[in-house]
């Protein structure tokens, strides 16, 4: 009996009862009937179950992924997509799912150990994975990707963003969508657009998460606006924005 009471104390009473599952299904449900009206045409039963499948392990919010999901999901067939920042593959999953045809690839970079600039954020990422026990999410990712049998689409790029971006086996100008979702000091983000943009298609997309926060990506993104490294707004939702990418960028 103590052990059981030892274990609802730990879990908290309402992750015990079930209560916080039957409660996160019903505002996802509620939130995809309100989408499937305006925008019909995306496969949202299975944005439903990769995001079920993530649950209260996720980082963004439902608008936020459902967002990412169909910018994936309304690029070409053989579309290239960059992701710098992918944890346990949430929106890693997400992103990939969107794609449609067989030549559609996906890149996930991450050094997979919360190696972030600032400090803050790489204590966070500390106790995030010491809960999961771990010092890497790299085989959490893997199980991840397997799990939605994505392990021919998505290949993980196992370092730091502007290493990966070094050695990157794609031409510039290739990439239809780069997420950037890593480093998110200003510093490391103005790095990250000096180093990815170049890979982007003219008129491609580029993708911020973080764009509300205090950590560095506001700042980053004004400044890649000031340098007019875009071409237009492509959509907000939440702390997730979207450019296209201008054409001499
Ligand atoms: C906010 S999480 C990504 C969340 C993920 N995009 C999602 O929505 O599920 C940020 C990730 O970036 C990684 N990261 C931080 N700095 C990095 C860097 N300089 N190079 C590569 N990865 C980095 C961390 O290891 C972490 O996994």
């Amino acid at each position: 009996m103590l052990l059981l009471d030892e274990r609802v104390f730990r879990m908290g009473f309402k992750t015990f009862l079930g209560i916080k599952k039957r409660s996160w299904k019903r505002s996802a449900k509620k939130f995809i009937a309100k989408v499937k009206r305006t925008f019909p045409q995306y496969p949202w039963e299975d944005f439903l179950r990769i995001s079920e499948h993530f649950r209260g392990r996720e980082l963004s919010s439902l608008p936020e992924r459902a967002f990412l999901f169909r910018l994936s999901h309304d690029l070409p067939s053989d579309a290239k997509v960059v992701e710098i920042g992918s944890w346990l593959g949430a929106s890693s999953c997400l992103l990939a799912w969107g794609l449609k045809g067989t030549k559609a690839k996906m890149y996930a970079i991450d050094n997979f150990r919360g190696n972030a600039s600032d400090g803050s954020a790489r204590v966070r990422y500390q106790e995030r994975m010491s809960k999961l026990k771990t010092d890497t999410t790299k085989d959490i990712f893997d199980r991840n990707i397997a799990y939605f049998n994505m392990e021919n689409r998505v290949t993980a790029i196992v370092n730091d963003s502007l290493q990966a971006a070094k050695n990157f086996c794609e031409p510039p100008h290739s990439i239809d969508l780069v997420f950037i979702d890593g480093d998110h000091s200003e510093e490391a983000t103005k790095n990250d657009i000096t180093a990815w943009l170049p890979f982007a298609k003219p008129c491609g997309i580029v993708v911020f998460h973080d764009f509300t926060s205090n950590h560095g990506v506001p700042q980053a993104v004004w400044w890649a606006i000031k340098q007019s490294y875009f071409s237009e707004l492509i959509g907000i939702y939440g702390s997730t924005i979207a450019f296209k990418v201008n054409k001499g960028a």
